[in-house]
């Protein structure tokens, strides 16, 4: 074999000037590179092998023939990689290290940090793994304590909101469990369960545990109605229609307040929409406020008017059942079972719903306030929901209202429901005519007007709804705008009482015998 021509370079050389020196008489030519694990750097080294005792140390024996003239060795270790050829300046690149590879040959005749750049690949999935570890770790934590939180809650729902309730230790029918009395739900109709929860004792609605067993057989069945508390579905609990009020967990405060006014007040009356039960379940780890009541298929008093223009009997009929359930809620009963004073509000149209074409009862107690004279304690719940502002009397509205006063809140309450009286009246037939339905305020203020539009309008300017011309050529129509007249007066204290409106409305109808309500 002829004498060959080789490049030579050592350590750093072989980085700047790798194919500049060159030796001559060799056997065979080599390139090595080794990784000093001490120095944490690659190595290079180019040169002659002059016999095959040294191209079996540098080279080792494995032989690769490309063709007849060119036979290279390659020597792969994890640490140290020979390239050795014969051919005339045939080592003029470097083989790679790469661990565990018989690759350690590569084409590529760059020089490759490649173990380093390994290495900082393994630390980098190390970091990452570390951060997976750690962000998973803090979700853990963070889904661990709101679980822990969501079931703190639940629990202080329950407590809270439901156990006003008062119940009964067992008696001979019924089972004791968890200190309330049970009785089974499940075969009751729904005229039994409200009978029994008049009779029962535990303010309007049901003990506790029936409630609660109510609210798991309900199956709802359609959304009734949306607004900012929440949605009303209409359900199914023994072939019966029922209600179910889902308040958005931030109006918990309104399901709260309403729940305890049912359920600590004797509050059953005809003319007030009958409660079942509340209800606090955890739906996908969102808590679900439930108020359970009775279902009134014609929807609220707003819906009606807007579908329907009223006779004479039936507007009076409508009012008086109106004007009854706010007296009964204004009204504190004295006694064992007696409730105290409550001011609703929040008096609307949507606020009363029509259980049949001539009789109303009030929902929604979620802001009311109460009042017992005994005691003198006013009990004004923590809201930070406040009334419908195109029904906030005037004083509500220039913040000058008492509020430490009950009064005042009921003399608030009777300026909406004049508001109200003015709607429905507004819809009756006179002479075979009619308006079309319309919210009040409707030509003075936009569709969900602010606070300072109704302020202006109704402190400020004192302006009310606009009586029609008609009204005057009817007697019952005429007293009825004077009763509207005296109860949105701008003077608080100078308004109607509910009862004085009632009576009022009985002497109307008693004037007539066909209007008897
Ligand atoms: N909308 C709101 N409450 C309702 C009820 N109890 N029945 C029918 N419609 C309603």
């Amino acid at each position: 074999m002829a004498a060959m021509k080789c490049f030579e370079c050592q350590y750093e050389l072989c980085e700047t000037d790798p194919n500049v020196k060159t030796c001559d008489n060799a056997f065979l030519c080599y390139s090595t590179t080794t990784w000093s694990p001490l120095k944490r750097i690659y190595e290079y080294n180019k040169g002659c092998i002059p016999d095959r005792h040294h191209q079996q140390l540098i080279c080792g024996t494995k032989l690769s023939k490309i063709n007849d003239t060119h036979h290279v060795f390659y020597r792969s270790h994890t640490t140290y990689n020979s390239y050795c050829c014969q051919q005339d300046l045939c080592n003029d690149w470097f083989p790679k290290i790469i661990d565990n590879t018989s690759k350690t040959a590569s084409v590529n005749n760059e020089i490759v940090n490649e173990s380093a750049e390994s290495g900082v690949g393994v630390m980098f999935v190390v970091y990452i793994m570390a951060a997976i570890f750690i962000i998973m770790t803090v979700i853990g934590v963070i889904v661990f304590r709101l679980r822990k939180k969501h079931k703190q809650k639940m629990s202080h729902l329950l407590r809270t909101g439901l156990s006003t309730t008062n119940v009964e230790k067992s008696s001979n029918d019924c089972t004791y469990n968890e200190g309330l009395r049970v009785t089974a739900a499940g075969d009751s109709t729904l005229r039994e369960v409200f009978e029994h929860s008049v009779t029962s004792g535990s303010g309007s609605g049901l003990p506790l545990l029936i409630q609660r067993t109510l609210a798991k057989q309900i199956h709802l069945e359609e959304c009734i109605g949306k607004g900012r508390y929440g949605e009303v579905w209409r359900g199914i609990w023994q072939s019966d229609n029922i209600a179910v009020k889902i308040f958005y967990s931030r109006d918990e405060m309104s399901w709260n307040r309403e729940t305890e006014i049912y359920s600590t007040v004797m509050l059953r009356h005809e003319n007030i929409l009958a409660f079942l039960g509340s209800d606090v379940t955890s739906y996908n780890s969102c808590t679900q406020l439930w108020l359970i009541t009775a279902y009134h298929e014609l929807g609220s008093l707003y819906d009606f008017l807007n579908e329907t223009p009223l006779d004479i009997k039936q507007m009076l009929s409508i009012i008086h059942s109106i004007v009854s359930g706010i007296l009964h809620l204004h009204t504190e009963i004295f006694g064992g079972l007696g409730k105290p004073a409550i001011a609703h509000r929040d008096i609307k149209s949507k606020n009363i719903l029509m259980k049949d074409t001539y009789n109303c009862c009030i929902a929604d107690f979620g802001l009311a306030v109460t009042h017992t004279q005994t005691t003198g304690k006013l009990d004004v719940a923590e809201n930070h929901r406040v009334g419908t502002k195109r029904y906030m009397a005037p004083e509500v509205l220039n913040q000058t209202l008492k509020s430490d006063i009950f009064e005042s809140y009921k003399m608030a309450d009777i300026y909406s429901l004049a508001l109200v009286l003015w709607e429905v009246v507004r819809r009756t037939r006179i002479d075979g005519c009619f308006e079309d339905y319309c919210v009040p305020y409707y030509n003075c203020v936009p569709n969900d007007p602010s606070f300072d539009d109704m302020k202006k309008i109704v402190s400020i300017d004192q302006q009310r709804p606009e009586m029609q011309e008609n009204y005057k050529s009817n007697n019952v129509l005429l007293q009825l705008e004077k009763i509207m007249r005296e109860s949105w007066s701008p003077n608080p204290s100078s308004r109607l009482t509910a009862l004085r409106i009632k009576k009022s409305l009985l002497k109307i109808s008693d004037e007539d015998t066909s209007l008897n309500v």
